[in-house]
């Protein structure tokens, strides 16, 4: 092997022009959408960082599988192949498609949450807003228990996503078994940097849930970059490859679920799986009320075709090794210009530490946003804030609540964009962070709905 630089183990085959705007017509569209990125459309971006769920580009293999796929009502060939693949690299027996990742957690939460009704905890590394709003419903409330390292933004630790378990048998000693639903482990943990989880926390975390009687269960969205950083990190797994890692992962959990949207590099999928008859049977009914017969869940044969195939690029190590070096570039790129970012970066994309880049904005002022505007204004960039706007929430009381840490996530799609593109995105936040926000003094929220209020709720800039 060459002692060069590693490049991605792909060429492309079909390209996708970009819309380019002038920052006059960025102006007009920010005013119009209450300078909420979530309400501005994708044909107004010129670089789509919001989000790495759902954007992958597929591969010529993925694209003729979906000319294969058999749009049979029940019992379809792509349904077993895609049940197939998801025993092979996951190692559990029973498999319920979903259309997406939140379907299969509704699911759960269906199932589950009803069989402990004295629950008032579902405690996590860090839950997705997802999680949070699955549990709201049920009356029950996410409880994040990351290890302090996963709120450090600027210490290096090779699993900033670990739960504690000092603080997991605090809280259980303290709440009492009884008031906990479950405990869930987000592989990588997306909210604070898609940070991976050690195979030992894993192990350690499984041990607790065991003595106190608790399911555990991961939500898989990210599972391949995690064992991808567990073979580079962890030792003993440098041999292993990452369907093994995984497997092993998988083995500690009574249950999984995965939004194959992210590393099944397909743009629509989900499952549930289980190892227990038992539980199958209860879930195959009850999803069939919400997504359809247990051999499509939502999604067309092509889909499930689709999927068969993602899972297996989607765990090869020499993918992910240039797709998370794709993302290790970015950081190196952002490093030079002294951008404050979680370091070391994670699986899915770079996290800007909002209140290091605009350390004049307080945090109720929501310096991510105002940093997200700014991207946008100045570049076409679309990210999304994973901070004061998509954590903060107003309790009973109407006192509102932020979060601990203010991120900047600049997601990057999966065999989507080159390096150049990469270097836009640095050189635009670099000359922001050397500068300041050249617009706001801060952001006010006027609105607030729900769980889920950084989609909807519209903001008022404070302009300088
Ligand atoms: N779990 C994690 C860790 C996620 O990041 C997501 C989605 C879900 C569950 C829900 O999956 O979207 O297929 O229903 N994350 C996306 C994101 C939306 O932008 O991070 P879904």
């Amino acid at each position: 092997m060459s002692s060069a630089k590693y490049a991605e183990p792909f060429r492309i085959k079909a390209v996708e022009m970009l819309k380019e705007t002038t920052p006059e017509y960025r102006k007009k569209v920010l005013e119009d959408v209450g300078y909420n990125l979530f309400k501005v459309k994708a044909d107004d971006i010129y670089i789509d960082c919001l989000t790495d769920s759902g954007t992958s580009a597929m591969s010529d293999r993925q694209w003729a599988a979906l000319m294969t796929g058999d749009e049979s009502y029940v019992g379809n060939r792509c349904f077993y192949d895609y049940e197939k693949a998801i025993q092979d690299l996951f190692g559990f027996q029973f498999v319920i498609p979903t259309h997406q990742g939140r379907a299969a957690e509704q699911l759960l939460a269906r199932m589950l949450y009803p069989k402990r009704p004295n629950a008032k905890f579902v405690l996590a590394n860090m839950a997705f807003d997802s999680t949070r709003a699955a549990a709201i419903i049920h009356d029950v409330t996410a409880i994040d228990l990351l290890e302090p390292a996963g709120y450090d933004t600027t210490t290096y630790h090779p699993f900033k996503g670990n739960l504690s378990v000092e603080k997991l048998e605090k809280f259980i000693a303290e709440k009492g078994a009884d008031s906990i639903a479950w405990i869930q482990m987000i592989i990588t943990c997306n909210s604070n940097g898609g940070q991976p989880v050690s195979m030992a926390n894993i192990k350690a975390c499984a041990e607790v849930a065991k003595k106190y009687g608790l399911l555990y269960i991961a939500d898989c969205a990210r599972c391949f970059e995690n064992a991808y950083f567990i073979k580079e990190r962890e030792e003993g797994y440098a041999d292993k490859s990452i369907a093994e890692i995984n497997r092993e992962m998988m083995s500690y959990f009574d249950y999984a679920f995965m939004s194959i949207k992210k590393d099944g590099l397909v743009n629509m999928g989900g499952f549930f799986c289980c190892r227990e008859q038992e539980m199958y049977d209860v879930a195959w009914v009850d999803n069939m009320n919400y997504e359809g017969h247990a051999t499509y869940g939502g999604l067309a044969g092509r889909d499930l075709a689709a999927i068969a195939v993602g899972l297996y690029e989607g765990s090869d190590y020499r993918y992910l090794k240039g797709r998370i070096g794709q993302v290790q570039y970015l950081g190196e790129r952002l490093s030079e210009f002294g951008v404050p970012y979680v370091t070391p970066v994670g699986g899915n994309g770079v996290y800007i530490d909002a209140r290091k880049f605009y350390p004049d904005i307080a945090p109720e002022h929501f310096p991510g946003l105002c940093l997200a505007a700014d991207l946008y204004l100045k570049a076409g960039i679309r990210v999304s804030e994973l901070g004061a706007s998509a954590f903060s929430y107003k309790d009973k009381e109407g006192k509102v609540h932020f979060p601990e840490i203010d991120l900047v996530r600049i997601a990057i799609s999966r065999r989507v964009y080159t390096n150049s593109h990469m270097d836009v995105i640095a050189e635009t936040l670099g000359e922001l962070f050397k500068a300041g926000s050249p617009h706001f003094k801060g952001m006010d929220k006027s609105d607030w709905y729900g769980a889920v209020t950084h989609f909807t709720s519209n903001y008022v800039p404070m302009f300088k």
